[in-house]
């Protein structure tokens, strides 16, 4: 089961930067999840949150902000003043990152009215930096991974779920996708072992306790999303 730190090394480094990116990488992550976004003039960015201001000294919706403005802001003061000027990552700048590192970005469109605006701010980057071989898309916003597996066949996606659907596997080849990613629950557990006799990969976000992690492992899930991607990964030493 691969281990891929959720948001980066989340527990340890303020979210979404690249501090937290390259933590996760130091400790052994097999992958990192983000977000992205757009901003007002259409740049795709990492963030999690609708708003700036839980992990950023500013206030307001990320999609009221500039590119421009929104370098402005401190991501990194919010966790800890060590982390002082963090910035809120370019997706450009992510791709530059990971250039030289075997990971896999798993990659989380956040649901937006701007499907077409958000797939044409993150196809030509992908295209530059050709490394589909590295990227999963996934996304609880369904339609927009349909529209991106017609405008870039190749690349790897996976819808995105907070429970389990019925007829999974048929569900994401209608779409495109080629995996399931989903929010561990006791109840979506019992789906994992025939997701996966189906060929039909599952990783399961967030799981931060030891004992979830060892059930996952024995239930056939692909990867596992965490917090603590160190901690995980001790654990399975
Ligand atoms: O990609 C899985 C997981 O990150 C989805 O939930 O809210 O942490 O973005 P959230
Ligand atoms: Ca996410």
């Amino acid at each position: 089961m691969k281990i891929v730190g959720h948001r980066g090394n989340r527990q340890y480094d303020p979210e979404n930067t690249l501090a937290a990116f390259q933590s996760a990488w130091d400790v052994g992550a097999a992958g990192v999840e983000f977000d992205v976004q757009l901003t007002k003039d259409h740049e795709p960015v990492i963030m999690h949150d609708e708003r700036v201001d839980r992990t950023t000294n500013a206030q307001g919706r990320l999609c009221t902000f500039t590119y421009r403005k929104l370098r402005t802001l401190d991501a990194g003061s919010w966790f800890h003043e060590q982390f002082h000027g963090e910035r809120i990552p370019h997706l450009q700048e992510v791709f530059e990152w990971a250039e030289d590192k075997p990971l896999t970005l798993h990659i989380e469109l956040k649901p937006t009215s701007e499907d077409d605006a958000l797939i044409d701010a993150c196809l030509p980057i992908l295209e530059r930096f050709q490394c589909t071989h590295k990227v999963i898309i996934s996304s609880f916003h369904h339609r927009l991974l349909h529209k991106l597996h017609l405008r870039m066949n190749g690349i790897e996606t996976a819808i995105l779920t907070r429970n389990p659907l019925r007829h999974a596997k048929q569900y994401a080849s209608d779409i495109g996708a080629q995996a399931i990613h989903i929010r561990y629950t006791y109840q979506a557990a019992n789906y994992f072992p025939y997701w996966k006799s189906q060929g039909l990969p599952t990783r399961v976000y967030t799981v931060n306790q030891g004992r979830i992690a060892k059930k996952c492992r024995r239930l056939g899930v692909e990867s596992l999303m965490t917090d603590d991607p160190q901690r995980m990964i001790n654990l399975f030493r």
